[in-house]
């Protein structure tokens, strides 16, 4: 036994790597307690072969260069673009949002033409980015007052929103009343009362729909969102009985990054049944199917190994899922599908441009690289494996490093034991991927954000100026009392 346990832990010191620091703890953790050793030698066979794919796949990525061997996005080289705006740097390709969108629709109107396509705006709500989508088609999924704003500004029509969320402020609500968003999925019992006050002093009428709990979830964390099907079914008896609400339909969305399409197979047949039961009991017609987002991008996951990896193809997807709807047609009468995509849609539009500040080599920590870049703008990196490319062409030796952020954090990690050419401080490396939750989540944490730019048809140009300092303290003051004369003077 004893054996057994040292070399799963080698084995585990072999992928540390792929797991964020505290998974790799507590698996060490459950090694030494014995606890479930099948499971974790499961899962690190299951690691092995999923890694292997991917590292196979991710060295036939298609980047080329031009003739100084330097790395090109979209025909532009990225040397060149860190010199002119500064790095770090986020680059958003349009014609990537564009395809990526298209190719999407494309997919799912194949196999189930009724489809409405809405983007998540949380995902990334860059205004040009969101301003690309409308001009596709796109409708706008919104869970807050802020993304309300962003869609309002950019002039989406309110007829092409869709109002998610589990914290809607009566505010909001009565601005989305107001609006005449498509529709509203409520989703507790006491927003629905919230928003019946609001609907009887106004007298506005509203579209509603309700968030179905996902009753498969296996995460060991809870999910809070949604109605259980009993309260489901009281909330939509309440819609139905309500003058001045039109019952529209249901909303589900099981989670980021869903590589098991069974998960969508289980819940949409779950939801069938429910409005199969809605029709029959309460005379309601569902008109909108919304089975949310989850489609997933290129990333592998660092530790979520029990799912399916490399991810099926969208077409997969698509036809799956239309295969479902077109067998419970019976107890569903064709609704609209609507889909909620983020991460398929903007993940490989962006890339981000990062400069090596230090390197350096310690005593059993083995060779760092430190960059001007970490989780502060690829927050992600905390679950994803990010490729890290240098923008100049390197031949000879690989060496193993590490590579670190600019924070005084020790999680600030962006890859482990990663491979690559030997290179100096002040080279350029692009990590690709970086559209989906990284730019939205980005934090102000010592650094201000970067400059974000775009490649679009007529050249490369800002579309997010950096912050600075200015920018960061506007919205500070210092209590009058704390000024001494000497910080008045200075003044
Ligand atoms: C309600 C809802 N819809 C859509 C999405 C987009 O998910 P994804 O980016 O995985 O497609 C999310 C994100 O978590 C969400 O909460």
């Amino acid at each position: 036994m004893t054996n057994a346990i040292s070399l799963l832990q080698n084995k585990l010191e072999g992928y540390k790597e792929y797991f964020s620091i505290l998974s790799y703890q507590k698996h060490l953790r459950r090694i030494r307690k014995f606890q479930p050793v099948i499971l974790s030698l499961k899962r690190i066979i299951m690691m092995n072969s999923a890694l292997k794919q991917y590292k196979e796949s991710s060295m036939n990525s298609n980047f080329s260069r031009n003739d100084k061997g330097h790395l090109l996005i979209e025909g532009i080289d990225t040397i060149e673009l860190g010199n002119r705006f500064g790095t770090p740097l986020y680059v958003v390709c349009e014609e990537k949002v564009r395809n990526n969108y298209r190719n999407f629709k494309k997919n799912f109107t194949k196999y189930y033409d009724k489809n409405i396509v809405a983007y998540s705006y949380k995902t990334n709500f860059l205004p040009a980015i969101c301003t690309i989508l409308k001009n596709e088609g796109a409708w706008a999924e919104i869970v807050s007052a802020l993304e309300l704003s962003i869609a309002r500004k950019i002039q989406v029509n309110p007829s092409k929103i869709i109002f998610n969320g589990p914290c809607k402020s009566d505010e909001v609500l009565l601005e989305a009343l107001r609006l005449g968003v498509s529709v509203i999925n409520i989703d507790s019992l006491s927003e629905l009362e919230r928003l019946s006050n609001l609907i009887h002093k106004t007298g506005i009428t509203a579209n509603v729909g309700v968030r179905l709990h996902n009753p498969f979830e296996k995460g060991k964390i809870p999910s809070r969102f949604g109605l259980d099907i009993k309260k489901a079914f009281t909330a939509c008896k309440l819609i139905g009985k309500n003058q001045r609400m039109n019952y529209r339909g249901i909303h589900i969305h099981l989670g980021t990054q869903i590589t098991n399409i069974n998960s969508y197979i289980m819940i949409i047949k779950y939801a069938a049944d429910f409005m199969a039961n809605l029709h029959s009991k309460l005379d309601l017609n569902t008109i909108f199917l919304n089975i949310g987002g989850g489609f997933p991008s290129h990333q592998k996951p660092l530790y979520a190994i029990d799912d399916p990896w490399p991810a099926p193809s969208l077409k997969e997807y698509a036809s799956k899922i239309g295969s479902t709807l077109e067998a419970n047609h019976n107890k569903i009468n064709y609704p609209y599908l609507v889909l909620e995509p983020g991460r398929a849609i903007v993940s490989s539009s962006s890339y981000l441009i990062t400069k090596i500040v230090a390197i350096k080599s310690i005593d059993r920590a083995g060779k760092w690289i430190i960059l001007d870049s970490g989780l502060n703008i690829v927050p992600e990196a905390e679950y994803f494996y990010y490729k890290t490319i240098p923008a100049s062409h390197h031949k000879g030796e690989r060496e193993k490093v590490h590579i670190g952020g600019p924070l005084c954090m020790l999680e600030d990690i962006i890859g482990l034991n990663r491979r690559l050419p030997k290179l100096q401080e002040g080279d350029i490396l692009v990590i690709p991927d970086v559209g989906a939750y990284n730019i939205s989540l980005s934090w102000q944490f010592i650094k201000p954000r970067p400059n974000i730019c775009m490649i679009h048809k007529n050249g490369v140009e800002l579309i997010r100026k950096t912050e600075t300092v200015d920018d960061i303290l506007r919205l500070d003051s210092i209590p009058k009392h704390l000024i001494t004369n000497q910080i008045a003077k200075e003044d």
